[in-house]
Parts: C-alpha cells; sequence; structure tokens
C-alpha cells in the first residue's frame, strides 16, 4: 500500500520537560520560533506517576510570556478535575486528562468543567490501558493521546507495540467522522516519528528529541519527515 501524508497536517508539540528550567523563556521562544505548533506542559503529582514536574505557576508564566502560544497541558495527576479551574485560569489552552486517573464520574466532571472554562479537552491512554476505553468519550473530545513509553518520565525508549493502538483509534476516528486530533508522546525522535505518523498520529510530542540539542527548527522539520 502506498502511504501518502499530508505534512501540512503534521503538528509538533515540543515537551518542555526536556527544557533548561532555568532559561525557559528563551526556550520556548526558540522553540516557537523554530515552528512548534503546540507547548507540551508535563505535569506531574507524584501518585498518578512517580515523579514531580511543573505545575500551575509555571503555565502561568508561560501564559504571559507567549500570550498567542497553544499551551497543551497534560495531567499526569489523580482526580484531575480538582485542577481544572486553576489550569483553566492560569491559561491553558488544553487539558489532556488519563482515563486510569480518576473513575468514570470523575472523569466527564473534569471535561465538563474544562469545557465550561472554554478549554479544549483531550483523553490520554498508558501504555497498557486499551484504546478502546477511550471510545466513549470521543465524541467531543479535541484530542487523543496514545502514550508510547510509560507517563513519569523523559527520554524513554519508544514503545513501537503502541502503533497498534494507534491505527485502530485512528480507524474509529476516521469512521466516526470526528476532527479530534491524534497524539503520540513518548520517544518520539526523527526514527520513530515515521511509524506513528504511518499508524496516523498527526501531532507528535518531542521532549529529549528538540530540546537541549541545537537546531530546534530543523530538528522540528526532520520530525515532520522533510
Ligand atoms: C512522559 C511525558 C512526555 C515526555 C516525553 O511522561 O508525558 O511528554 O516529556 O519526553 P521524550 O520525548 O523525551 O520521550
Ligand atoms: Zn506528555
Amino acid at each position: 500500500m502506498h502511504l501518502v501524508i499530508d505534512m501540512t497536517n503534521i503538528k509538533i508539540a515540543p515537551s518542555i520537560l526536556a527544557a533548561d528550567f532555568t532559561r525557559l523563556g528563551e526556550e520556548i521562544g526558540r522553540a516557537l520560533d523554530g515552528g512548534a505548533d503546540y507547548i507540551h506542559v508535563d505535569v506531574m503529582d507524584g501518585l498518578f506517576v512517580p515523579n514531580i514536574s511543573i505545575g500551575v505557576p509555571v503555565v502561568q508564566s508561560i501564559r504571559r510570556a507567549f500570550p498567542q502560544a497553544f499551551l497543551d497541558v497534560h495531567l499526569m495527576i489523580q482526580e484531575p478535575v480538582r485542577y481544572v479551574e486553576a489550569f483553566s485560569r492560569a491559561g491553558a489552552s488544553l487539558l489532556t486528562f488519563h482515563v486510569e486517573s480518576d473513575s468514570p464520574q470523575g472523569i466527564a466532571a473534569a471535561l465538563q468543567a474544562a469545557r465550561e472554562r472554554g478549554v479544549k479537552t483531550g483523553l490520554a491512554v498508558k501504555p497498557a490501558t486499551a484504546v478502546s476505553e477511550l471510545d466513549p468519550w470521543l465524541e467531543g473530545l479535541d484530542l487523543a493521546l496514545v502514550m508510547t513509553v510509560e507517563p513519569g518520565f523523559g527520554g524513554q525508549r519508544f514503545m513501537a507495540d503502541q502503533m497498534k493502538k494507534v491505527s485502530a483509534l485512528r480507524r474509529r476516528l476516521d469512521s466516526m467522522g470526528l476532527a479530534c486530533e491524534l497524539e503520540v508522546d513518548g520517544g518520539i525522535d526523527p526514527d520513530t516519528a515515521p511509524a506513528a505518523l504511518a499508524a496516523g498520529a498527526r501531532v507528535l510530542v518531542a521532549g529529549s528529541a528538540i530540546f537541549g540539542r541545537g537546531d530546534y527548527a530543523g530538528l522540528m522539520e526532520k520530525l515532520r519527515g522533510r
């Protein structure tokens, strides 16, 4: 089968988890100047994942410094509904919750709270979670995220076995005629991005493949397959 991917549809979301936090504004500025579509912000609470990262005040500072940036906030936290208001006020453009992070009632409440505040919504699945767990939620979602590493840390190895889930989700979204974006996160670099794109992902999160390396613009072009 000859696969044609419309490269103008591919979005790159640099994950600031891999940035130098002492120079965060400069790092984000370089990523945006280099063509980043989203800025991916990884929030970890030490409970849902075994690591603690950054939170509301950082999102607020980024929003103040970059009023036009699309802030893709990935909440790896337990019972995320508790923080929807705070992250919305801080300036998140999109809040992604994990389906594993609360009961279905809690997830529904988080989605509703975000929508009421005019914030876009995403749902994520960890590697061990079936992608069909997203099915009841797909209608109305702006983004679905298939993790390609175990959430919690940057710099891990891409899990190619997750591509089955990406393909299945791509088929489902297309058959339902949904515009929901399909994002992958973890271990994405110029070597692994083609598999994710071939499976149907169109938003690529990348941390260690971009930050801390030389030419952000060139690296993002490579991720787009150019
Ligand atoms: C992992 C985070 C990722 C991480 C990706 O829990 O959700 O966004 O920053 O980092 P890399 O691209 O280095 O795998
Ligand atoms: Zn992430």
